[in-house]
């Protein structure tokens, strides 16, 4: 690793399932601090390029680099990457039987092997980093959608990563509920995270994407500052996926 070194480097990664290819030559940079926004038609590879990153995928061609240390590598460990990398899902992906607390424990217990007590403090502060102090001992199934998703980011955060992974944090979402997770996730952004975020939340990209990527049929097809690629893209897949994503949310 050297001071010069990206946090994440993507260089060129492909990867295909069968003969369908999935990713075509995908590359980007993220520094320290960077939030990109990737967007794109369904299908079009945004899932499966956060997951190249923390390897629940493993690509086919390229490389991904993080803070200098290639994590394609086949002898990378990959446990340590994840420790590394947080990731928020769609679908929170909780466990049920566990508290909110317990949830977020689980990582800082089992993974970073801290103490009860000390895994109990780091929950508890992260819980109240994202407003739910008062429902640490509440079940998922107790909470709403959004208090849900605010205790999947806690979960991630517990492991103190470098960059987090969103994958459509807010798009199971009711509307009412959309806003208490993109407020916590604006926090975050103000507290200096690296983030790589997939959403067609355009005013949250809007106000805090260093860069917006485009993707189409798993090729980056065109990127820029948000007030750039919204305002003025180049290409016309850009402006008419951007014209449906308009309609769909007004
Ligand atoms: N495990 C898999 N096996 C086979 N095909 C897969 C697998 N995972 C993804 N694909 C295919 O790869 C393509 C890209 O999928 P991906 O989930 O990355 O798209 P996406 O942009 O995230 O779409 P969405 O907006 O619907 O979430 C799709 O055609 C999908 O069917
Ligand atoms: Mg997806």
């Amino acid at each position: 690793m050297t001071p010069t070194d990206p946090l994440l480097r993507v260089e060129r990664v492909s990867k295909s399932y069968g003969s369908e290819r999935v990713l075509r030559d995908v590359s980007f940079e993220m520094d320290r601090g960077d939030v990109v926004v990737l967007i794109g038609p369904s299908g079009s590879g945004k899932s499966t390029v956060l997951r190249c990153i923390n390897r629940l995928t493993e690509v086919d061609g390229g490389d991904v680099f993080l803070d200098g240390e290639r994590v394609t590598d086949p002898d990378a460990d990959v446990n340590d990457l994840r420790r590394q990398v947080g990731m928020v899902f769609q679908s929170f992906n909780l466990f049920a039987h566990l508290t909110a607390r317990g949830n977020v424990m689980l990582g800082p217990r089992r993974v970073l092997g801290l103490s009860e007590e000390e895994a109990r403090r780091r929950a508890d502060e992260q819980l109240a980093l994202v407003g739910l102090e008062a429902q640490a001992d509440s079940y998922p199934a107790e909470l709403s959608g959004g208090q849900q998703q605010r205790v999947g980011i806690a979960r991630a955060l517990a492991m103190e990563p470098k960059l987090m992974l969103f994958d459509e944090p807010t798009s199971a979402l009711d509307p009412e509920l959309i806003g208490e997770v993109l407020s916590v996730m604006l926090d975050l952004v103000e507290r200096g995270m690296t983030m790589l975020v997939v959403t067609h939340e355009m005013s949250f990209a809007r106000s805090v994407a260093s860069e917006v990527l485009f993707l189409d049929g798993g090729r980056i097809v065109e990127r820029g500052p948000p007030e750039r690629l919204f305002e003025r893209p180049e290409h016309d897949r850009t402006a008419s996926f951007l014209r449906r994503i308009t309609e769909l949310h007004s």
